[in-house]
């Protein structure tokens, strides 16, 4: 049996010149016993197997590339079996040289799970080590120096050491581990690998950066799992923020719940001073009821749908009560949910244009909606219109029948399919209908037009000015 003591701190080549020696004197993997040699122990260092030398006739041992990338990784692993299973490969790929490829086996399969272990171990190492400044030892003044503290898994320090250097090249800087230490002065990277004191590294620095970090930490995003998985516990005890985690974690559904509850409870500014010009209404004396007056009390109440649930407020119809034409429109849109007018956004501009074109007043008319309540979906800061559905128009229709019963117009305009459903309970498309006057109950008229909106959807200027045209056509129905 031969005993080979290594030192095994992630040195290769230490392994490999004991591998080499061992395999070209067909030592076979049971007949080896690896060691790691102690602190005390007489053969602390000695890699060479004992009483061995290199066979004159053969010297050279070939392996594949594959097998070398995978040992120089594996072999900063902690576990003391990595020399005895990398020496077995090794042994068995002289027979077998695409031992590699065969994922299968056990010995690749356990040899693959070092290496993992040690590239996750080097990822986390570049991802957390955090160098504290320390004073400088520099007599010029011009290089700063800092020092880190990381406690790693495995053997990685001599591995990683060049990419800090080349991350780090302008300042000096000593990584210390209890698995070695590395140390880059500007010109030279050195290499310990005896086990570092943790040195106490805190300072102000540190309540700044724990302030900071408890600020920025969202509990709405919070994903333990991944947290933990991505930045496992050992490492957190090394970081500042590391005593405040446990509570930002057990905290976070509380400070959630808390901050939707806040938002609920503070709307936007302008909902503030729409309830409070609603709530001075309030105070005023009621309408008579069957008044317009009080329907458009009641509907600013409206709950009849879920629309009221997400629009500012209920947008009822205005004009004079003697009104002899009403015009139907769809919804209000933005604008019109924030001011409560029916008609005062882009499609209510383009509208007024058109009545003016026909010399009509706008005062004179009328003028409402099928569905009282603004619905859209939030886009980022925008709110962008959605079409009703036919329930909710269904909801609302109750209402326009009242406007209609209240005002007795002779005339009807509605502008949209979605006017022309409510009013009739069809549903037709509205080139079949648009440009008729059709019959309505009690002497009543109705014309079918298309909504400014639809203009206003229109890419082709040269076609949006035809439709215009169009529209006002519709329109001068209207005059007579
Ligand atoms: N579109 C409508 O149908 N009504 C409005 O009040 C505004 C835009």
């Amino acid at each position: 049996m031969q005993t080979i003591f290594l030192k095994g701190r992630g040195d290769f080549e230490e392994w490999r010149a004991a591998a080499r020696l061992l395999l070209l004197n067909d030592i076979a993997p049971g007949e080896i016993a690896w060691r790691i040699a102690g602190k005390g122990d007489a053969l602390a260092g000695f890699a060479e197997p004992q009483q061995l030398s290199l066979p004159a006739e053969k010297r050279v041992v070939t392996v594949p590339p594959a097998f070398v990338d995978l040992a120089e990784t594996a072999v900063c692993h902690s576990d003391p079996q990595r020399f005895d299973l990398l020496y077995r490969l090794l042994w068995r790929i002289r027979g077998d040289r695409h031992l590699m490829q065969v994922v299968s086996d056990p010995d690749v399969m356990a040899a693959r799970r070092l290496e993992k272990s040690v590239r996750r171990d080097s990822h986390k190492m570049k991802a957390f080590v955090r160098f504290k400044e320390v004073a400088s030892g520099d007599p010029t003044g011009r290089r700063r120096s800092f020092l880190a503290w990381f406690e790693p898994d495995h053997f990685i320090v001599a591995r990683l050491a060049p990419f800090f250097r080349r991350r780090f090249f302008d300042m000096d800087w000593v990584i210390a581990t209890p698995k070695g230490s590395a140390a880059w002065d500007g010109e030279q990277l050195t290499i310990n690998d005896e086990p570092a004191a943790k040195p106490d590294i805190r300072d102000d620095a540190d309540d700044l950066w724990r302030i900071y970090y408890a600020n920025i930490f969202n509990p709405a995003r919070l994903k333990v799992k991944a947290m933990t998985s991505e930045m496992p516990r050992k490492y957190w005890k090394n970081l500042p923020e590391a005593d405040l985690i446990p509570d930002l974690i057990a905290n976070a559904e509380a400070k959630v719940r808390q901050m939707a509850e806040k938002a609920a409870s503070q709307p936007p500014a302008f909902h503030a001073r729409l309830r409070a010009r609603h709530g001075q209404a309030e105070t005023l004396e009621a309408p008579p009821s069957g008044s317009w007056e009080a329907l458009r009390e009641e509907a600013r109440r409206c709950t009849r749908c879920p629309l009221h649930c997400h629009a500012t407020q209920t947008v009822f119809g205005e004009g004079p009560q003697d009104a002899r034409v009403m015009l139907v429109g769809e919804q209000p849109g933005d604008q019109e949910d924030l001011s409560g007018r029916p008609f005062v956004g882009p499609a209510g501009k383009l509208f007024d244009g058109v009545l003016s074109d026909i010399g009509v007043e706008r005062a004179g008319l009328y003028v409402t909606n099928a569905v009282k309540h603004f619905k859209y979906e939030p886009r980022g800061k925008r709110r962008i219109h959605r079409k009703p559905n036919e329930a909710e128009i269904a909801q609302c229709r109750w209402w326009l029948k009242q406007e209609v019963d209240l005002i007795c117009p002779s005339l009807i305009v509605a502008m949209g399919a979605t006017a022309y459903f409510s009013l009739t309970g069809e549903r037709r498309r509205l080139s079949e209908v648009r440009g008729q006057v059709l019959n309505m109950t009690e002497g009543r008229r109705l014309l079918v037009t298309v909504h400014p909106s639809y203009l206003l959807r229109l890419p082709d200027p040269v076609a949006q000015q035809r439709e215009r045209e169009l529209f006002r056509d519709d329109l001068t129905a209207i005059i007579q």
